[in-house]
């Protein structure tokens, strides 16, 4: 059930966001699932799930975490140094995955804070770019400081030009680029869909939501308005979630 992982490298995106990369023997893993990390407090096992970012063929798992202040374990994971050791679940879960997304013409992926980073996961497969005809990446953060992987977003945006769509929604700042509105808001008065160019239509759109628990039931009622439904296995629809807390 847990296994020993060795941290190997750590990113540190601002003071409270950081990445590990861990080195662990886990089974194989589907982009956008989630591992636990673990330690034992005082006789107690304290476990939190954690989202991959990493593609399922690295020999190495690496994850996007913050550390909330009065959390209990994010704040041991943001003090983690090179050499460190953490439990590691030897299985990942999860059902936010692309096989579980019905057919559409275009994929968007919303996600608020840490909850972008199984999109990189599925981002870093190639089987994502041969499926869809357009990716729209949108990635809300209070802070431009708060934006983590914008090397990996580069990349895309010129290794893909065609078929791929960043928007940043950066709330509580001006940002080049980037529009000030939560996610939600963006959604019901149609400013993401102008910003990105198009719209979400039951079908061809397939949405995937990730991140702030609030975020998602509001996103996802506004795009029920739209016609949109939750994708379930025994009725299939256009909306798919994972929420954070
Ligand atoms: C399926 C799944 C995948 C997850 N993937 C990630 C991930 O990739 N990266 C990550 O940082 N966390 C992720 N989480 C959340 C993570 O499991 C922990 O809850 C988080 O690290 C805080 O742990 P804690 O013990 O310090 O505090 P907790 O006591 O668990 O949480 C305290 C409070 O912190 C806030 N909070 C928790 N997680 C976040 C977050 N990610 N961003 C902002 N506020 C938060 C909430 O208000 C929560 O009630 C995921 C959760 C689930 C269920
Ligand atoms: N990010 C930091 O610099 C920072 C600093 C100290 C501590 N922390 C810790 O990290 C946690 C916050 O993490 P985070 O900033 O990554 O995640 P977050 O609070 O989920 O915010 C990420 C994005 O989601 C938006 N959002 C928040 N609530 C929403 C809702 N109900 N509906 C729609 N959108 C919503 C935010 O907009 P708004 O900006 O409008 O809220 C922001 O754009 C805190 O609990 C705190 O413990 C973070």
């Amino acid at each position: 059930m847990w296994t020993k992982g060795l941290v190997i490298q750590r990113i540190d995106w601002n003071e409270q966001l950081f990445s590990l990369r861990i080195k662990a023997d886990i089974e194989p893993f589907t982009a956008g699932q989630f591992i636990k990390l673990s330690e034992m407090r005082d006789g107690k096992r304290i476990a939190r799930a954690y989202s991959l970012v990493n593609p399922p063929d690295s020999d190495y798992l690496e994850v996007l975490a913050i550390k909330v202040e009065q959390g209990l374990l994010s704040p041991n994971l943001h003090s983690l140094q090179l050499g460190d050791c953490i439990e590691v679940s030897s299985r990942a879960s999860g059902f936010m995955v692309l096989d579980e997304v019905p057919e559409g013409k275009h994929l968007w992926l919303l996600g608020s804070g840490t909850g972008i980073g199984p999109y990189f996961s599925m981002l870093e497969t190639a089987a994502v770019w041969q499926r869809f005809e357009k990716i729209v990446l949108v990635y809300a953060v209070s802070y431009a400081q708060d934006i983590a992987y914008q090397p990996l977003i580069d990349k895309y945006k010129a290794q893909y030009a065609e078929q791929f769509i960043f928007q940043a929604m950066v709330t509580r700042e001006v940002y080049p680029d980037a529009l000030k509105s939560r996610i939600p808001l963006a959604i019901a008065n149609g400013v993401l869909e102008r910003a990105v160019g198009l719209e979400f239509k039951v079908d061809n759109s397939q949405v995937i939501i990730c991140g702030n628990p609030e975020m998602i039931a509001d996103a996802q009622r506004e795009l029920e308005h739209k016609a949109l439904i939750k994708n379930l296995r025994r009725k299939p629809g256009q909306i798919t979630v994972e929420r954070y807390w």
